[in-house]
C-alpha cells in the first residue's frame, strides 16, 4: 500500500485547492490512498514560539508527513507566487533545522493547484521548485496538473464537475504513485 498526504494550501471555506485535493482522494490508482492534512491552526512561524515548545499542529502535520510515502502540495496561487499561509506551514515543519532531513530528505513531493485565474497556479507552483529542492525532497516533474478558471470546474457544494479535469488528475496520480513506487526509491 502506498500512502500519499495532500496539503491544501488554502483555509477558505469553499477552498478550490481544497476541493481538488478531496477529488483526488476518489481517483488515487489501486493500492494506494491520499489522507487529507490541513494547515488550519498553524501560526505564524515566530522563534519565540517554537523555542516555547512547538504548537500542537505543527507537530501533528509533521508526523503525518514523515509517515507518508509521497506528499501532494495543492496549492493556491497568490499574486503569481505561492501563498504566504502555505509557506509559513512548510517552514514550520522545516524546524529545527537538524528536522529537514528526516522530514523532507529524499522524500517524494508533488504540485498541483487551482486559480481562479486563467493559468491555474502555474506561477505558483514553480515559485515551490526552489522552496522543495532547498529542503531536499524529490520533487516529481513527471506530470503536470493546473486547474484554471476553478469557479466552472467545481460545483456549488465542491464537487469536481469536469470530465476532462478528472480524467488529468487520475493520470496526475497514478504517474506521482508510479515515480513513489520507482525501483530503488
Ligand atoms: C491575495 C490574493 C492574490 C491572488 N492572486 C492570484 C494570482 O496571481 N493568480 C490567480 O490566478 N489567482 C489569484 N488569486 C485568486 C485565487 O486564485 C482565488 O482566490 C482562489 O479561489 C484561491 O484558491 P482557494 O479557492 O483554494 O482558496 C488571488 C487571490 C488572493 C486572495
Amino acid at each position: 500500500m502506498t500512502k500519499l498526504l495532500g496539503i491544501s494550501g488554502s483555509l477558505r471555506r469553499g477552498s478550490y485547492n481544497s476541493a481538488l485535493l478531496r477529488a483526488a482522494t476518489r481517483l488515487m490508482p489501486p493500492d494506494s490512498t491520499l489522507a487529507v492534512a490541513s494547515i488550519r491552526g498553524i501560526p505564524l512561524y515566530d522563534y519565540d514560539i517554537e523555542v516555547q515548545g512547538f504548537p500542537a499542529a505543527v507537530t501533528q502535520l509533521k508526523d503525518a508527513v514523515v509517515a507518508a510515502d509521497g506528499v501532494l502540495l495543492v496549492t493556491p496561487e497568490y499574486n503569481n507566487s505561492l501563498p504566504g499561509v502555505f509557506k509559513n506551514a512548510i517552514d514550520w515543519l522545516a524546524r529545527p533545522s537538524a528536522d529537514i532531513k528526516r522530514v523532507f530528505g529524499g522524500r517524494p513531493f508533488a504540485i498541483i493547484g487551482a486559480s481562479a485565474g486563467a493559468f491555474g497556479t502555474i506561477l505558483s507552483q514553480t515559485a515551490w521548485l526552489p522552496v522543495l529542492r532547498t529542503l531536499g525532497t524529490q520533487a516529481w516533474s513527471g506530470g503536470r496538473l493546473m486547474v484554471p478558471r476553478a469557479a466552472n470546474v467545481f460545483d456549488e457544494s465542491g464537487a469536481l464537475k469536469d470530465a476532462a479535469v478528472a480524467e488529468q488528475l487520475r493520470q496526475f496520480l497514478a504517474g506521482f504513485v508510479s515515480f513513489v513506487r520507482r525501483p530503488g526509491a
